[in-house]
C-alpha cells in the first residue's frame, strides 16, 4: 500500500480506519428500497487465456461451465428470494471472461433474473472478437441483449503481440455487425502501450467507428503484478499527451464523451457496467455494492458451487462502511462519469455535498481539475488526466492486493486496504 492511497484515503474519509474486509457477511441481501440498481453477471471462461488480462477467469470446459450456469441461476433466486415483488433495476450485464461462450444459456439466466427483477435500461454482454459471428450475435440478440461490447484491445498485430493475444482475423466480424444490430456496439482499446503513437491510436478509432461501432472505450494500459504482461508502462508525460490528443480528435469528430474512457456517437445508449450507484453482483469475483456494504465473491469456481449448493452465498469478503467511506466509494465511481451532481449527492446520503466536501471542491476548482456547470460539477481535461493517474495508484493498491489474495484463497479471513 502506497503512502499517498493511505494518506488520500485518512484525509477524505477523515478517519484513520482503513477499509476491513472480514469473512462474516449476509446470507440474505436487503436491497429492496434500494435506488438506481445495477446487475452483473461474471462468466469466467475463456477459450485462450491473454497474457494482460486480471480478470477471474480460467479455460473453457463444457462440464464445468454447465455446472457454473446452474450454480449461476440458483444464486440469483437466493438473493431474489429476499424480495417478494419484482425489483426495478436499470440494467444488466454479462461480462467475464467470455460470456458468449455458453451463449445457448443465457436466455435461461435472463428468465431467472426476470423472476425477481424488471430491467428498464437493457441488457449488456461482453464478447471476444472470435465470438462475434452472425450466428451468435442472432442466438444473443433473441436472448434478449440489446448491448454488446467487443474487447478489440487493437487492431494491430503488433500491439496484441506485445499485449499476448493472438492474432485475429477481423472480417467476419465486421460482416456479423452488419447483418445484425443492436442499440450500443461498442469497442473496447487499451492504450499506452510501447511505441503506440497517436497515428496508431487514432488508426484504431477510425476503424472501430466505420466498421459498425456506435461507442468506444480506451484504456491505458495496467500493468498488475499477478499477470504474465511483458508490456513496458509508457511514462507518464507521455501518457498524458497521448490521453488528450485522443481526447481532442474525438470532440472534433463530434463524439461524446460520456465517461473517463468512454466516446460515442451522438444519442447512442452508454454501454457501462461501472457507473452504478449500487449493483448486485452474481457469479464467482462479482461485487455486489450496497448503501451500507460492499461485498466480493469467491474467485474460486469449486468453492462457488459447493457454497451455493448449501444455500449459501458465495461471499467471501464484506466491508462494512462507514458514513465517509460510502460517501468516498460514491464520489469515485460518480466522478467516472466526468459529473458530480450535489442534488444526486444529497438523495443518497441526506445532506449536501458542499457542506461535506466544500474545501476540497473548492482545491478542484482552483487547481483546474472542476468547474462548476449550472448545477452541478463537470470534470475538466486535466481532471480526468489526474482522475486517471489516481486510479491507476488506487487500482494497483487496492485492487491487484485484493485480486492476488483472492486467486490464492477461496476464503480468506480478513484484509485490510
Ligand atoms: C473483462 S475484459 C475483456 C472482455 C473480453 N473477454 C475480451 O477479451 O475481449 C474488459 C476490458 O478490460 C480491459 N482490460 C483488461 N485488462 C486490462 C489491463 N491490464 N489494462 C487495461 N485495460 C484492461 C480490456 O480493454 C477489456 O476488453
Ligand atoms: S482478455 Fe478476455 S479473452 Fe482474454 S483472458 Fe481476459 S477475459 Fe479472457
Amino acid at each position: 500500500m502506497s503512502l499517498l492511497t493511505t494518506a488520500t484515503r485518512m484525509w477524505l474519509t477523515r478517519s484513520v480506519k482503513p477499509f476491513l474486509f472480514t469473512n462474516e457477511y449476509d446470507n440474505q441481501l436487503l436491497y429492496r428500497k434500494t435506488n438506481h440498481l445495477g446487475l452483473y453477471i461474471h462468466i469466467p471462461f475463456c477459450k485462450l487465456i491473454c497474457d494482460f488480462c486480471p480478470y477471474c477467469k480460467v479455460l473453457y470446459e463444457d462440464r464445468i461451465a454447465n455446472d457454473y450456469v446452474d450454480a449461476l441461476i440458483k444464486e440469483i433466486h437466493l438473493v431474489g428470494a429476499a424480495n417478494k415483488e419484482r425489483k426495478e433495476v436499470t440494467s444488466l450485464y454479462f461480462g467475464g471472461g467470455s460470456p458468449a461462450l455458453i451463449a445457448n444459456r443465457i436466455r435461461d439466466i435472463i428468465s431467472a433474473i426476470e423472476q425477481h427483477f424488471i430491467i428498464t435500461e437493457g441488457i449488456g454482454i461482453e464478447l471476444h472478437p472470435n465470438d462475434v459471428s452472425v450466428q451468435k450475435l442472432k442466438t444473443l440478440k433473441e436472448a434478449g441483449i440489446t448491448k454488446i461490447s467487443i474487447g478489440i484491445q487493437s487492431f494491430q498485430d503488433e500491439f496484441l503481440q506485445i499485449l499476448g493475444r493472438e492474432k485475429t482475423d477481423y472480417t467476419s466480424m465486421f460482416y456479423a455487425l452488419k447483418m445484425v444490430e443492436f442499440e450500443t456496439i461498442s469497442m473496447d482499446f487499451i492504450f499506452a502501450l510501447p511505441n503506440q503513437t497517436f497515428e496508431l491510436v487514432k488508426r484504431d478509432i477510425d476503424m472501430a467507428f466505420q466498421n459498425g461501432a456506435n461507442h468506444i472505450a480506451i484504456y491505458p494500459f495496467i500493468d498488475f503484478s499477478f499477470t504474465n504482461s511483458a508490456a513496458i508502462k509508457m511514462n507518464s508525460k507521455e501518457k498524458r499527451k497521448l490521453l488528450d490528443t485522443i481526447t481532442e480528435y474525438c470532440r472534433e469528430k463530434g463524439y461524446i464523451r460520456d465517461s473517463i474512457w468512454t466516446f460515442a456517437k451522438s444519442k447512442t445508449k452508454k454501454y457501462s457496467s461501472m457507473t452504478r450507484d449500487n449493483f448486485l453482483g452474481f457469479g464467482c469475483s462479482a461485487t455486489t455494492l450496497l448503501e451500507k456494504q460492499f461485498k466480493i465473491n469467491t474467485f474460486s469456481i469449486e468453492a462457488y458451487i459447493k457454497r451455493i449448493e448449501k444455500n449459501q452465498l458465495p461471499t467471501s469478503l464484506t466491508v462494512r462502511f462507514t458514513l465517509r467511506q460510502r460517501m468516498i466509494y460514491y464520489l469515485f465511481w460518480t466522478a467516472y462519469t466526468m459529473i458530480i451532481n450535489p442534488k444526486e449527492f444529497k438523495k443518497f446520503f441526506g445532506v449536501k455535498l458542499e457542506n461535506q466536501y466544500g474545501f476540497e471542491l473548492w482545491l478542484a476548482k482552483i487547481f483546474g481539475l472542476l468547474k462548476r456547470k449550472d448545477d452541478y460539477y463537470e470534470m475538466t481535461m486535466k481532471g480526468a488526466y489526474y482522475y486517471h493517474y489516481y486510479e491507476n495508484y488506487y487500482t494497483l493498491s487496492y485492487i491487484d492486493q485484493m485480486w492476488s489474495l483472492m486467486r490464492k484463497e477461496a476464503f480468506p479471513k480478513k484484509l485490510e486496504l
